[in-house]
């Protein structure tokens, strides 16, 4: 009974096997063969390319990151967040319930190297930016079982003492702008000056952030300690605005709201 029902099985992998065995013997016959079953897989791959410009939509009013905000960024990097956060909000429904809206490619346009990440030990961060009040932030990469018992997340004490690095700051933004992100000159040629505007409330230096960068651009002394640029001003300046960078509710229908 069982060989009978596995019989048109079996005629197919004899079949196929069989056409492989014949195939290498000749060489070139089996050359073309792998030419043709690499081509169609190329090709499913490329395809999609071709059709980008309709399928990513894009945002004219996005913003590049601040100065602070990148320099945030890099020791995000650095201190190898990504290995545990993801940062891409999927179209699944318990995605979108716990996280908010679904992430658009257009979100990540600025991101170089994009930090979408595959791994989640914590929770996504793609849309944590006012979730949580600095102080909170401070607390959390201070020790994180303080504000969440159970935590399993590292405490990152140092960069609360750390200065952040402005020497090369301009360079790093025109890196980027070489890679396509639009900064102007003028931005590169203050990105130092901006960096110190952004935890300086209604000083002349906020002002030509804000001149720069938009009214929307949160200015705070992230840290809370006055005087000093730490990289806890940096890494939470980054966590404020992951996800608004785009006014997302007016750009994509939710899952949610279905
Ligand atoms: C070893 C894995 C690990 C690393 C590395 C890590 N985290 Fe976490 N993170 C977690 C876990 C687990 C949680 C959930 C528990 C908690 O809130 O502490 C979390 C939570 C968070 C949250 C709160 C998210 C939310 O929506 O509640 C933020 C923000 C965060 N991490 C930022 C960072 C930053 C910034 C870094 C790098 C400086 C970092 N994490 C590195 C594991 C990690």
């Amino acid at each position: 009974m069982l060989k009978k029902l596995l019989t048109p099985f079996r005629k197919f992998f004899h079949g196929v096997f069989g056409l492989q065995y014949k195939l290498e013997r000749y060489s070139l016959g089996l050359a073309v063969a792998i030419i043709i079953a690499g081509s169609i897989g190329g090709a499913v791959e490329i395809a999609p390319l071709f059709t980008i410009d309709e399928t990513v939509e894009d945002v004219p009013d996005m913003r590049v990151y601040t100065p602070l905000e990148q320099a945030g960024r890099d020791i995000y990097i650095r201190e190898g967040c990504y290995t545990c956060h993801s940062q891409m909000i999927r179209t699944l429904r318990d995605e979108v319930d716990r996280y908010g809206p679904y992430s658009l490619a257009v979100e990540s346009k600025y991101d170089h190297p994009h930090l979408w990440g595959s791994k989640r030990t914590g929770p996504d961060l793609a849309r944590v930016g006012g979730k949580y009040s600095d102080a909170w932030h401070f607390a959390h990469l201070y020790y994180p079982r303080d504000v969440v018992p159970d935590s399993v997340m590292p405490a990152y004490r140092w960069l609360a003492r750390r200065n952040v690095d402005l020497d090369d700051l301009p360079q790093r933004l025109e890196t980027l702008r070489r890679v396509g992100v639009p900064y102007t000159d003028e931005m590169i040629a203050n990105a130092v000056a901006d960096a110190r505007g952004q935890v300086a409330p209604d000083s002349a230096l906020a002002e030509g952030l804000i001149e720069r960068y938009g009214e929307a651009t949160t200015i705070r002394n992230f840290d809370g300690q006055p005087g000093v640029l730490t990289e806890m001003d940096a890494i939470i300046a980054y966590m404020q605005v992951l996800g608004r960078l785009v006014d997302i509710n007016a750009t994509a229908p939710t899952l949610a709201e279905e």
